[in-house]
């Protein structure tokens, strides 16, 4: 009898309105939910409006409640003063672990602005700290996550309601602003054919790491090269995984490991978003059709980065996509959420069953 009246004691939350699609709920959280609870503030990210303010405050409390899981560092600053977050999401209380050799996820979302990726990124957070399922999932693995590098392309996509991609330094001559991020980092930078003024959507700065965004997350990948196992950029507007290079139609010599990977996660995301089977797997210069320079993949996957990928996620306004499935039912947005969130896991559950260590893959 008093085992039974334990058992009931720990596995019922004192939180019991929403666990946000928790099975059950790691004690730190329930606390921080009940603390925001009575500050009337919405419990569960996913239904949240995603701006830069909502990163700061959910990051805020979760560094607050939940330590011994999350740690937040913030050493850069955009043009605007926001910081650019690295959050550390993982358990070292079983004391086999060494945190040293441990494998590392390395995800970063909204290079290219918009709110969907850096929301997207914010759930896996949130079920990583929160629910105790998924407590291997930070036993065996640092996730290193950088939610949103670009918070003030992501304010100014929100507020403007134009479809902007840049951050917004502006150029020398103050005549314009705003860097395409995505094509900033020190990847055949120049290969591609010069846009050298700063009206252009795609301007890919005055040299490569020129800005503050791209510096970030170049030291971040730098510091967790030898340990990383896969390196995953989510961005705005599509529903693809794709993998190096953007710059050119060369194949990279492990390409058919790639595309297994790739189609193992694809095809778990489609398995739960269903309803449209349009998640491909393949490079992204062959799905752009043409070269993107300076990208951050192909940076990772020269770094030796394994499982470099682009991750395109929700069905933006500027995919071609998007026009066949205008009457999507209600709740297709959670659909796809999931399927998304299946995709990651797929990923960890890759990585932690691949014994060869040294390999690519
Ligand atoms: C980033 O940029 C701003 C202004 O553009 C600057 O003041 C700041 O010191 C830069 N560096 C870091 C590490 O944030």
């Amino acid at each position: 009898m008093y085992r039974i009246i334990l058992i009931f004691i720990v596995f019922v939350p004192a939180y019991d309105a929403n666990l946000c699609g928790c099975k059950s709920m790691r004690k730190c959280y329930v606390d921080m939910l009940n603390i925001l609870k009575d500050k009337d503030e919405e419990a569960c990210v996913e239904n949240v409006a995603t701006g830069a303010g909502t990163v700061m405050i959910f990051l805020k409390a979760l560094k607050q409640y939940c330590p011994e899981v999350v740690k937040v560092e913030e050493k850069y600053v955009t043009y605007e003063g926001r910081h650019l977050y690295e959050v550390i999401v993982t358990n070292n209380t079983a004391k086999h672990v060494d945190d040293d050799t441990k494998p590392v996820i390395l995800i970063e979302a909204g290079q290219l602005a918009g709110s969907e990726s850096t929301n997207l990124v914010l759930v896996l957070i949130q079920q990583l700290a929160a629910c105790i399922e998924y407590e291997d999932m930070i036993e065996k693995v640092k996730w290193v996550i950088l939610p949103c590098t670009n918070p003030d392309g992501l304010e100014y996509t929100r507020y403007n309601r134009v479809q902007w991609k840049k951050n917004l330094k502006p150029s020398d001559d103050q005549m314009n602003h705003g860097v395409d991020l995505s094509r900033n980092f020190d990847h055949q930078w120049s290969a591609c054919k010069k846009r050298g003024n700063s009206f252009s959507p795609q301007y890919p700065g005055l040299s490569p790491f020129s800005e503050n965004e791209t510096r970030f997350v170049r030291d971040v990948m730098n510091r967790y090269k030898n340990q990383a196992r896969a390196y995953i950029s989510v961005r705005k507007n599509g529903h693809s995984l794709l993998f190096p290079y953007a710059y050119t139609k060369v194949k990279v010599d492990d390409e058919a490991q790639y595309k297994k990977v790739a189609e193992k996660i694809v095809e778990k995301i489609n398995q739960r978003a269903g309803i449209i089977q349009l998640f491909s797997s393949e490079s992204i210069f062959s799905m752009n059709g043409k070269a993107h320079c300076g990208h951050s993949v192909d940076y990772a996957f020269d770094l030796g980065i394994p499982n470099s990928f682009e991750m395109r996620v929700f069905l933006g306004s500027e995919t071609e996509v998007v026009t066949k499935f205008q009457s999507l039912p209600r709740g297709y947005h959670n659909s796809l959420l999931l399927g998304y969130l299946s995709g990651f896991k797929k990923l960890y559950e890759i990585i932690t069953t691949d014994k060869s260590k040294n390999a690519h893959f």
